[in-house]
């Protein structure tokens, strides 16, 4: 079925170039007109169009091409479509959820860090393209055959717990804490600031009891335990409705015991200096700050935390990359710490900083503001409330109304995130996200939704179920063959998003293939007199719906089959 891969082994055969290059040089013309895959020249010599005409006629061609074209200074192949058809159309029969699946990343491990929220605040909307994108990116690998280890990073250390803890052993109530713990530890975090700000001794304080902390003091310890475990119970209930996992909930904090080795592990290699009591990496040479591995009162920092996290999971997982998915407003701490670890002689190939630009809400349109933070909750939960009245007007007799808004609500969310190229800020717009129509998550629901229901039709009033034994002549309609070429182009797809840490290529793909299934439905009849027509189609509409599953539960969205 890889007839990308047959060609290349071909091009191999009569050029100098190797498969990899060859495989980054081939692409899929923007223009169906120019070919199914167009391979550039430019390489193979000086004059990249003479280079084209002479491959052209070297080339002895399979028997899956139609034929190949010489177009400037590139040679078009197109590929016969009634092989393209009955491969692609029998591959998704017979693969079904596993179709796209591929074996590029066999033998090879990554870890992917992604959501590390911060533990005693609330699960924020800042935190949300971190955990989407991140877990898209876990599936994704995973799907290319990645061995995938996905980190949540906690914040769940740091001077902010020393507050924290002496603002709960001043002024806390552990009754209060248990009704609403993150809203509480939030409402003591900020009286913490307030009364600091009359109070100055307060800091000195708190940096003495993150010591105690540092130090494993027994009490400390269980009051930040405490926190944790409530903050967790709540993120855990976020994940859920998001159907996100982790395989290891290491936080920061977990590095305590690590941070003095990590450093003299560091030293040995790395020279370091001690600035005004601080101990250093001088990093002036490269015109960045000083990447800081203690403080002058002994205390760590995020940066050694860092460190320690990164040389723990380099020795336990062996990865080939280390992917951390972490917002833009990082990239100065994540340029630090690479320059470190290459210092100490880590292979800078296998760190990849993912970032993403911000989330923004339009003033006034949301109403849950609290504090300076937009729960995520809310959001989700509001999302969930519009689907439910949407779905009341369209479609009032829905069986379960409530799960399919779920869906609907939580999809819209994620794709809203998702579906843009993540170096992007995004406006967040609730009429645009929910719409049925244009780049949105229920448009591509709802068109899993429609092929579901053709399907259901065709057992109901035509007694036909979906069958493989197609006569795969039939399908002649520009319609039908440009959704079979969306469809073939699934797994390139996959990899494309993959190994560019760029789900939105995804996304819109999915959007591509919905509407090249909506322009063949509206003009080829699927259920019609013609019994062999209709099987051949119904196999095709069969495809789309698992395609568009498949993609959707990638990006972790769910496909109803009624909406
Ligand atoms: N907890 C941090 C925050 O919310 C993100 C952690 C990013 N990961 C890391 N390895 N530093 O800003």
């Amino acid at each position: 079925m890889d007839f990308k891969q047959e060609l290349i082994a071909l091009l191999q055969k009569e050029t100098r170039l190797s498969e990899e290059e060859l495989a980054n040089l081939m692409v899929v013309p923007p223009d169906p007109k120019l070919g199914d895959y167009a391979f550039p020249c430019f390489k193979l010599g000086k004059n990249a169009k003479e280079e084209a005409e002479r491959l052209k006629g070297k080339l002895k061609l399979p028997d899956f091409v139609s034929k190949v074209e010489v177009a400037g200074p590139y040679l078009n192949f197109f590929l016969k479509n009634k092989v393209v058809i009955e491969e692609t159309l029998s591959h998704i029969y017979q693969e079904q959820k596993e179709f796209g699946k591929q074996d590029l990343g066999k033998g090879k491990k990554i870890i992917v860090e992604f959501s590390s929220p911060n533990i005693a605040k609330p699960f924020g909307i800042g935190h949300l393209r971190s955990t989407v994108i991140g877990s898209c990116l876990y599936k994704l690998h995973r799907a290319l055959g990645y061995e995938v280890f996905g980190v949540n990073h906690l914040g769940d250390w740091g001077t902010q717990f020393g507050k924290l803890i002496v603002a709960f052993r001043k002024w806390g109530s552990e009754e209060e804490l248990k009704q609403e713990p993150i809203k509480y530890l939030l409402g003591l975090y900020v009286r913490f600031h307030q009364e600091a700000e009359k109070d100055k001794s307060l800091d000195d304080e708190a940096r003495a009891e993150f010591k105690r902390l540092e130090d494993g003091d027994k009490e400390s310890i269980a009051l930040w335990e405490k926190f944790k475990e409530l903050s967790l119970q709540e993120f855990h209930r976020i994940y859920k409705i998001l159907d996100v996992n982790f395989d290891s909930f290491h936080g920061e904090g977990f590095y305590n015991n690590l941070l003095e080795p990590s450093i003299k592990e560091l030293q040995q290699k790395v020279k370091t200096v001690v600035s005004e009591g601080a101990l250093i990496v001088d990093l002036e040479k490269y015109n960045m700050p000083p990447f800081m591995l203690r403080k002058s009162d002994g205390a760590s920092t995020y940066h050694t935390r860092d460190l320690a996290a990164a040389l723990y999971r380099l020795k336990k997982y062996k990865p080939e990359k280390m992917v951390y998915v972490v917002g833009s407003e990082q990239k100065l701490h994540f340029r630090q710490l690479f320059t470190v670890l290459e210092l100490a002689g880590i292979d800078k190939k296998k760190l990849v900083h993912v970032d993403f630009g911000l989330f923004r809400f339009p003033e006034g349109k949301m109403s849950t503001r609290k504090g300076q933070v937009i729960f995520l909750e809310d959001v989700l939960n509001k999302a969930i409330d519009l689907a439910e009245q949407i779905i009341e007007e369209k479609n009032p007799t829905l069986q379960n109304k409530k799960e399919v808004a779920v869906m609907i609500g939580v999809g819209a969310i994620i794709f809203s995130d998702v579906s843009n190229d993540r170096i992007r800020d995004i406006e967040f717009d609730w009429d645009r996200m929910l719409s049925f129509e244009g780049e949105t998550a229920p448009y591509l629901q709802y068109t899993h939704a429609r092929s579901c229901s053709i399907l259901r039709k065709a057992v109901k009033e035509h007694n036909q179920g979906v069958s493989p034994h197609v006569n795969f002549e039939l399908f002649d309609q520009t319609e039908e063959i440009a959704v079979v070429k969306k469809l073939y182009g699934y797994p390139e797809v996959l990899e494309k998003s993959a190994l560019s840490y760029k789900p939105h290529h995804l996304a819109h793909y999915l959007i591509a293939l919905a509407q090249a299934f909506n322009e063949f439905y509206h003009k080829c009849p699927v259920l019609s007199e013609d019994k062999n027509l209709t099987k051949a189609r119904l196999l095709l509409v069969d495809c789309v719906r698992q395609v568009l599953e498949n993609g959707l539960n990638m990006l972790g969205i769910q496909a109803p089959e009624e909406m």
